[in-house]
Order: structure tokens, then sequence, then C-alpha cells
């Protein structure tokens, strides 16, 4: 049996939201269009050559429940967290966090000529895994493996694997795929993505042509947009006169329930009105359980 094209699902428009102390970014998953598209719980898209847009930042606030990542094209990033991790993140570089049981961290973005501009994705945890011990991963440009197709497509592989190749991050819980691929004009990009898995692409330079059945016209999407597909086996990307980036992200859903409270997913309301009880009673950050 032929391996069978993803069709689209949902076509989504980012939405301009204010997030933490004043920062202006695109939102396309956990806003008002879809809030949760298992395990994705948000993506917000934040680019900006006005100071104003983006230098109030993120001072620091909590998380637990979840993984963020944060994966720069442009500008910097100051970084401070609970775990003791500091430093800058720059352009091309990720930052994968597990906040597990509990971190406090601020983010933000410094003041620089050529503006500041990248993404923010959550992944949530299993129940499992959701008051496991926080982590903290942060892979430099130069280390982020770079696979260029026989299609003429560049892909730099973030987490999950391109033609044998394996990405920078591991050890995540949803085993991720994340993929920032660049096509030049006149060219295509195809990947398999594991059936029952939820995988969406991000446009955001160019217009990419979606091909939905072999042999028809692709559905042309203009960025910014962010493409839900439908399941199947592989999906399929074409350029037509100019070259298209598109994130590519997928992974294995995990069908637990949610209750989301800001910074904090979990299972239950219960677990949310303990993480408030904690972060009242400064019992917040994750500490190892001592032994009986
Ligand atoms: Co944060």
């Amino acid at each position: 049996m032929n391996a069978q094209l993803r069709k689209i699902q949902t076509i989504i428009e980012p939405m301009t939201v204010m997030e933490g102390a004043g920062v202006r970014l695109k939102r396309s998953l956990g806003g008002e269009q879809v809030s949760y598209l298992d395990p994705f719980l948000l993506f917000d898209h934040f680019g900006s050559v006005h100071a104003e847009d983006y230098q109030a930042g993120f001072p620091m606030h909590p998380h637990r429940g979840i993984e963020t990542v944060t994966y720069m094209l442009v500008g910097e990033v100051y970084h401070r967290d609970t775990l003791g991790n500091a430093g800058i993140i720059g352009a091309g570089d990720a930052q994968w966090m597990t906040a597990g049981g509990g971190i406090l961290h601020e983010e933000m973005p410094q003041v620089r000529s050529e503006g500041n501009a990248g993404f923010q994705l959550w992944v949530n945890l299993p129940a499992r895994l959701k008051m496991s011990q926080p982590r903290y991963q942060n892979i430099p440009s130069q280390e982020i493996p770079e696979v260029r197709m026989d299609t003429g497509a560049t892909i730099r592989v973030i987490a999950g694997i391109v033609a044998g190749t394996d990405g920078a991050v591991t050890d995540i819980a949803a085993n991720p795929t994340y993929l920032d691929v660049c096509i030049p004009a006149g060219c295509s990009f195809s990947h398999p993505v594991s059936r029952g898995h939820t995988a969406f692409a991000y446009v955001f330079e160019g217009t990419a042509g979606f091909v939905e059945e072999e042999e028809k016209p692709p559905t042309w999407i203009a960025q910014t947009k962010l493409v839900v597909w439908k399941d199947g086996d592989l999906v399929k990307v074409l350029t037509g006169d100019e070259p298209v980036r598109v994130l590519l992200i997928s992974a294995k859903p995990l069908n637990e329930p949610i209750a989301r409270y800001g910074p904090f997913v979990m299972n239950t309301k219960e677990e949310i009105e303990q993480a408030l009880l904690d972060l009242k009673r400064g019992t917040f950050i994750w500490q190892e359980q001592a032994c009986p």
C-alpha cells in the first residue's frame, strides 16, 4: 500500500497578543482559535525591530507540568532560572526546558539593532512526569545538524530524525520532531510522520504549496499561518517562484485529561490548586524527595 499524504485539517491565522510584561507576539496555538493540539499547548511567534514591542520581556515567572522550547531566529534573549542556569540564547540557538515539578525563570529579550525574533512552543508532559525533576538543554546554533536533501531543501534538525540524522535535542517526553525547513524556489520537501501523531507546519517566510494529493495542484498558503495536518503517513510541501521557510512540528498525542491555569498545566483541578498553594507557601520549586 502506498504511503498516504496528509491533507490539511485546519489553517490558523495567528492572533496578536500581549504577553509577559508587555511583549507583542503572534499566537496560533493556546489562544482563542485552537486551545490545545495534543500534546502542544501553545505556539507563539515573536518578531519585531522595535524595542518597545519586546524589551519588557518575561520577568521571573513559574512553570509546572510542561516543557518549553524556544528557538531564536534573530537577536538575543537573556535567560536565568532556579536550576542555576543563566546565559544568552542567540540567533539560531534552541533552548528546551523541562519545567517538571516546578521551576521559576526569566526570559529577557535584549535590545539589538537587528531586533528580536523567534518561537516558543509548549509541549505537555505525561501525567507520570508532571512532577519530575526540572531539566534544561541549551543548544547553540552550531550544534544543530543541518541536512541537505536531494530535492533542494535544507533542514535544521532541532529534534527528531531526518534522513538518518538525529536532532540536537533528545530525551524529551513526547519525543517530538521539530524541524526548520528552508525550501528554495521550484523545489519540494517531504517527510514521513508516524500515523496517529499530531503534526503542523508554520509558514513564516514565503508562500508554500501543500500537496494533498499527488498529481493534483497544491494548496498555496502564504506566510504567516499555522497549518494543522490530518492523519496520514507523510507530508509534502513545494515551492513556486520564491523560497519558503516553514517549521515542521509533530509528536504523539498524550490523550490525558488536562487542567490548565496560566503557566501550570496539570491533569486535575486539585493539582492546579496545589501549584498555586505551593507558590504562596514558597514550596513551589522542585525539591529532591528525601528517602523515607
Ligand atoms: Co516561561
